[in-house]
């Protein structure tokens, strides 16, 4: 198990500044959301910390080594449908080890046994038109988690679920996190679920992207979905929207 540090990360398009002087820690184990305004740079963020993307300045290190490049500790999950509809629910879900030159015989019955763990028993032969939007979101995780990755870097995952189907796959991730022992940074606009899931929400200002606030979420584990309907739970979601609101304020419209 490995963490993610992010220190002193600026980046620029052609457009100007995107991110400046980013850093954070993700302990190793450690469930990180990120939230903030559309635009403020997170999907940058996460993208630089996969190595897809290079900062102009600073570094990411995960565990002791230094990002230059894809990195083979990270696994991507999008909030865009990727998987290959030509491909059933298996064999979706061992492509990134394909793409990895992973060995698939010694490694099949692993296979089986993350589509289990991930509530796909059954559904093995199945192509994604065959599947609701939250089982193929599934398959995502699946797929990203069958490369055994250190770190997963969620890019708002859920946001095309409907509002039930989206709570139900929150208490799975949990769960599924629970038994897999990951660093994960995962981002999204909802707040509820930023602070469902954490163990520390981050709020980014932006125009440049910075980290306003760093906060950590009290709330023992395992966490019930009624966690959410408590009024603890709703002044913590309220602490953040007032950080947002004042980023917004200071940055302008939205
Ligand atoms: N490859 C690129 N080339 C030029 N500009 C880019 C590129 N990628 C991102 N940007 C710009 O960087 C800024 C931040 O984009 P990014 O996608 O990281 O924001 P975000 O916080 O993820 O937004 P959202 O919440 O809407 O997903 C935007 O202004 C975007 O237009
Ligand atoms: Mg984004």
């Amino acid at each position: 198990m490995k963490g993610v540090s992010v220190r002193g990360i600026s980046k620029s398009f052609g457009n100007g500044a995107v991110l400046q002087n980013v850093s954070f820690n993700a302990e190793a184990g450690e469930f990180v959301t990120i939230v903030g305004p559309s635009g403020c740079g997170k999907t940058t963020l996460l993208r630089i910390i996969d190595g897809l993307e290079e900062g102009d300045f600073g570094e990411v290190r995960i565990g002791d080594r230094k990002v230059g490049g894809p990195a083979r500790e990270c696994a991507f999950v999008f909030q865009a449908d990727s998987l290959m509809p030509w491909r059933t629910v298996f064999d979706n879900a061992k492509l990134g080890m394909e793409l990895r030159k992973q060995d698939l015989a010694s490694n099949k019955d692993r296979l089986q046994e993350l589509l289990q763990l991930v509530g796909l028993g059954g559904y093995e032969k199945y192509y994604p038109r065959q599947l609701s939007g939250g089982l193929r979101q599934r398959v995502n995780l699946a797929r990203a988690l069958a490369v055994d990755p250190d770190v997963l870097l969620m890019d708002e995952p859920f946001a095309a679920l409907d509002a039930q189907t989206r709570e139900i796959m929150q208490k799975e991730l949990l769960r599924i996190w629970a038994t897999q022992q990951k660093t994960v940074v995962f981002i999204t606009h909802q707040l509820d679920e930023a602070v469902y899931l954490a163990d520390r929400v981050l709020v980014m200002g932006r125009k440049p992207g910075v980290i306003a606030d760093d906060i950590s979420v009290p709330f023992d584990r395992p966490r019930e979905l009624s966690l959410k309907r408590t009024k603890e739970f709703g002044q913590l979601v309220e602490r953040i929207w007032g950080t947002i609101e004042t980023v917004i304020r200071e940055t302008g419209g939205i």
